[in-house]
């Protein structure tokens, strides 16, 4: 009895991501310097963490109601208001979710039928594609390859216009992964004035908001509150990617909506996590400014010496990570010139296509590490580079 042949097919189409897979692949090579996974080198801050430990002590350990505690509701509202001037009802607006995970899978699964089209520009991070897939889907790629990674308004309209009434969404990531790159206001401005022309939803993952390094984060929900399901979380900005608490923000009909997919997936965020989010919200308000100062020195660094080493690279204005063509000299397969690296110079790094086609003949380089490890990885970069 073969059970395997009996799942669901929309399974067997999709894959553990190529990020994980690579990254297990090149684990065992002796000395291996990672530069791959994309999450920060720093710890939660400590009083956050002591804010989880009390939770424990005062048997914060019974579910919360499906939406999620109170004053962590309260707390995300007001962090958004404050931050990105954009005010949601803590009561019927806010959910608190298992990372900004499950808050993507809750949105997608939420709102997709099979056959409807999602617009995604490209290259773009492999969270929502197995998503789109599992509800059977379709994925349109806009690629922003040959606009500095930019979607531009222009080609976010003509997508909109070729595939017609069958586009149900649009996912928008700012600043990006896998590119760094991030919108203006007047680039934010600009696609809000195109998407309000349509009847689609907008799921916005601004997960790095708080990781910009030249201009103030713009959430587009600022200017299209209305179509705009607007995910973050805490796992970037406060180094809390293992206490996995996201955040929802969308208007209440939506809401109302996704909550009944969110309660089916994971009942509640953990009740600790979420104590501990309420400190990092409230107290811990400015607590990325620390690492995004050294977010930018290590920015600054890494984008220099790759530069120099012959690799183009769109400067990324937020996040971590630094998306570079391989120079011409090199073998141009992303996958064989990243295992290549790896085999020889014990550097890992992810090849371009685990971002999809339009990230192949580039490579994403996570500068969530040490100064030294950074330091490091460019030594062996360059007699990399420097023995082709
Ligand atoms: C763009 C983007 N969205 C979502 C996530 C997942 O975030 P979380 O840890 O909150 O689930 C990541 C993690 O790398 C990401 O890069």
């Amino acid at each position: 009895m073969d059970l395997t042949k009996r799942f669901n097919k929309q399974v067997d189409k999709i894959a553990v991501s190529l990020i994980r897979q690579f990254d297990e692949r090149v684990s065992s090579i002796p000395n291996i310097l990672k530069l791959t996974l994309g999450e920060p080198d720093f710890n939660t801050p400590e009083h956050v963490k002591n804010a989880g430990s009390q939770a424990i002590t005062d048997n914060f350990s019974h579910y919360t109601g499906m939406s999620g505690l109170p004053d962590v509701r309260q707390a995300a509202s007001q962090f958004l208001e404050k931050k990105y001037h954009v005010s949601y009802d803590w009561q019927s607006e806010v959910l608190v979710t298992v990372g900004a995970t499950e808050a993507i899978s809750a949105s997608l699964l939420g709102i997709l039928e099979p056959g409807d089209k999602v617009l995604l520009p490209a290259p773009i991070y492999p969270g929502y594609e197995p998503v789109i897939t599992l509800a059977d889907a379709e994925i349109i790629y806009m690629d922003t390859s040959d606009n500095g990674f930019v979607l531009s308004p222009e080609l976010l309209e003509a997508t909109l216009e070729e595939h017609g009434e069958k586009v149900k969404a649009v996912i928008l990531n700012y600043p990006s992964n896998p590119t760094g790159v991030t919108y203006s206001r007047e680039e934010v401005q600009a696609l809000a004035d195109v998407l309000k022309k349509y009847p689609v939803f907008v799921i916005s993952d601004e997960i790095y908001s708080e990781l910009t390094y030249d201009e103030d984060h713009v959430s587009i929900a600022e200017y299209l509150r209305e179509q705009t399901i607007l995910i973050n979380g805490l796992s970037k900005s406060h180094a809390m990617t293992g206490w996995r608490v996201g955040f929802i923000f969308a208007p209440k009909e939506l809401t109302k909506e996704i909550i009944k997919v969110h309660q089916y997936l994971v009942t509640a965020a953990a009740t600790v996590s979420q104590k501990a989010a309420v400190q990092a919200l409230v107290e811990g308000i400015n607590d990325a400014q620390v690492m995004k100062k050294e977010y930018q020195e290590r920015r600054d660094f890494v984008y220099e010496k790759m530069t120099s080493f012959g690799f183009e690279v769109a400067k990324p204005s937020g996040a971590f990570y630094i998306f570079a063509k391989i120079p011409a000299n090199c073998i141009q397969d992303s996958m064989e010139f990243c295992v290549d690296l790896a085999e020889k110079e014990a550097l890992a790094v992810i090849p371009g296509i685990a971002f999809g086609d339009a990230g192949e003949g580039y490579i994403r380089i996570s500068y969530a590490a040490s100064l030294a490890n950074l330091e490091e990885a460019m030594t062996r970069m360059e007699r990399y580079i420097t023995e082709k």
